[in-house]
């Protein structure tokens, strides 16, 4: 039997994306397909509360199984900052170049640079239970930004194991190797079973 899943974004070209690996079993619907147009409040103190927040929160609105994801970048000598404010750490304007020079010079004369990208998904299932997922890609962050590829925190963010920053890598090898990849991985492997 086909299931109906919502993953909790707006962005077809990512439902596109899961879609193709998640095969025929499951129909994917993006917020919009659902009818909600409305935007989810995050108001969640850590990155895994406002994943399952969302997921929850189509559930309890929409009755239709859910996944949702939300992201982070938590640097070590800033204890896990910018963390869950990470999409706006330097203002509600949510300007990445902003928000990356804010982390730089915080980190200004600091030697650890260790930091990582999170990314949990929450997915509510049919009977209302709740699963999580979590992806993490460990690295430094840079001295000043390198590379203009992906978005964010990506100039300054160099990868374990890697020369290149995220900023730098080629957009698919990034796509391949990241926090969002390892957790949907996961989500993947869970709803495969
Ligand atoms: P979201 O939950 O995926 O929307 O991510 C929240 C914020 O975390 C983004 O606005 C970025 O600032 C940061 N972020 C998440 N994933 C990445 C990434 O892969 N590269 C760079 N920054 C990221």
């Amino acid at each position: 039997m086909i299931q109906e899943l919502c993953f909790a974004t707006r962005n077809a070209h990512k439902r596109e994306e899961i879609a193709a690996q998640l095969g025929g079993n499951f129909r994917l619907l993006t917020l919009d397909e659902i009818g909600c147009t409305e935007e989810i409040p995050e108001p969640e103190a850590t990155i895994e509360g406002n994943a399952a927040y969302k997921a929850r929160y189509v559930w309890e609105h929409y009755r239709i199984p859910c996944f949702a994801d939300d992201s982070g970048l938590e640097v070590a000598a800033l204890n896990g900052a910018p963390g869950v404010h990470s999409a706006y750490y330097a203002g509600a304007s949510r300007d990445f170049k902003a928000n990356y020079e804010l982390v730089l010079q915080q980190l200004q004369g600091i030697t650890d640079r260790r930091a990582q990208f999170k990314t949990v998904i929450a997915l509510v299932q049919s009977d209302g239970s709740l699963h999580t997922f979590t992806g993490i890609i460990t690295g430094n962050i840079t001295d000043a930004p390198r590379g203009s590829n992906g978005f964010g925190y990506d100039p300054i963010f160099q990868p374990d194991g890697y020369h290149l920053t995220f900023g730098e890598m080629p957009v698919a090898l990034k796509t391949q190797i990241s926090h969002r990849a390892r957790a949907m991985q996961q989500l993947l492997d869970f709803l495969k079973q």
